[in-house]
């Protein structure tokens, strides 16, 4: 099946499961209106590349995998939209949670979304115990404190933000964690894959800096100009467009040198290469990126 198709599947699967029994019925809607129609679904897809790459042996536990990382990616764009952090009034092109629903529901979404994450994986258990706990470890490791993404939003309340750690925890977490993830649902180490997606993750941080800079609203479907607007250390500050560009596409080709050696290794640089066309606005975007010499 193709990974949109895959994700798309396990996802309804989850939040159904979510919305069963006596749920309360607007924060079961809530549910699935965070999560669907959903945006580039780029982390699952990711983690589903490497699986893959690495055999996909069982399936069923990548998929839970994948659902399990794109819900704590979305339950942090609901709980980072809330007024006490980003105060944003669309996501994904529609009103963000807490417009749609309320405050308190908004909170509830994103807390039952990521219960629901280690749920999906705890499930998915049973003929793979140990890869799961394996898995539930590395997501809670690249979640909260003091590597995760709880850290990376918590930097946004220092009086001095380190932007290494900062960028690393908010963004790049989730794509370590996609690559780790990737790899161990199909029973392979996760240590070696570390650096694909630390590498992955700080491009997409670059190019979201471009895209929050050179945008609109309407494009993105989410505010732009947020990181001027709330003084946030950013690229395209640091280093201009022209320099940010240029960055991106170092960082890209140091992740395609970066690729463990596997049977996918070359589907892997593949997936790269169109990331990197996806992410890197305007014409640079034509020229396939290298890896290092
Ligand atoms: C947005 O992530 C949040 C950041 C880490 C910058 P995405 O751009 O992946 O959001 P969706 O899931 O596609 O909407
Ligand atoms: C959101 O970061 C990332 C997390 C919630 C971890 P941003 O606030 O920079 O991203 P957008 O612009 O709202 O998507
Ligand atoms: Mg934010
Ligand atoms: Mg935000």
């Amino acid at each position: 099946m193709a990974l949109d198709r895959r994700i798309e599947a396990a996802m309804a699967q989850a939040v159904a499961q979510g919305q069963g029994g006596d749920a309360p019925a607007r924060l079961a809607g809530a549910l699935d209106y965070a999560v669907t129609p959903g945006g580039a679904r780029i982390r699952p897809t990711i983690l589903l590349s490497v699986a893959l790459a690495c055999g996909d042996d069982r399936p069923g536990l990548s998929d839970a995998a994948a659902v399990a990382l794109e819900l704590i990616h979305s339950a942090s764009l609901v709980h980072d939209d809330l007024p006490c952090f980003d105060d944003a009034d669309i996501r994904r092109g529609k009103p963000s949670v807490h417009r749609a629903y309320s405050e308190p529901l908004a909170v509830l979404t994103g807390d039952s979304l990521i219960v629901m994450a280690f749920e999906v994986l705890a499930r998915a258990a049973d003929n793979a115990p140990d890869r799961a706990v394996a898995l539930i470890g590395a997501l809670a490791r690249r979640t909260g404190m003091p590597m995760g993404i709880c850290a990376g939003q918590g930097w946004e309340s220092e009086a001095v933000i380190n932007l290494s750690a900062y960028h690393r925890a908010k963004t790049g977490a989730l794509f370590i964690a996609a690559t780790q993830m990737g790899a161990l649902a199909a029973g392979q180490e996760a240590e070696p894959w570390e650096e694909l997606g630390a590498r992955i993750g700080e491009a997409f941080q670059v190019a979201d800096d471009l895209r929050d800079a050179l945008c609109s609203a309407d494009e993105l479907g989410k505010p732009v100009g947020q990181d001027a607007l709330h003084a946030r250390p950013n690229a395209v500050r640091e280093l201009g467009v022209q320099g940010a560009m240029g960055r991106l596409k170092d960082i890209l080709g140091g992740a395609i040198a970066s690729i463990p050696s596997c049977p996918g290794e070359a589907m892997l640089a593949q997936m790269v290469n169109r990331y990197a066309e996806r992410m890197m606005p305007g014409a640079l975007s034509a020229s396939p990126v290298r890896a290092r010499a």
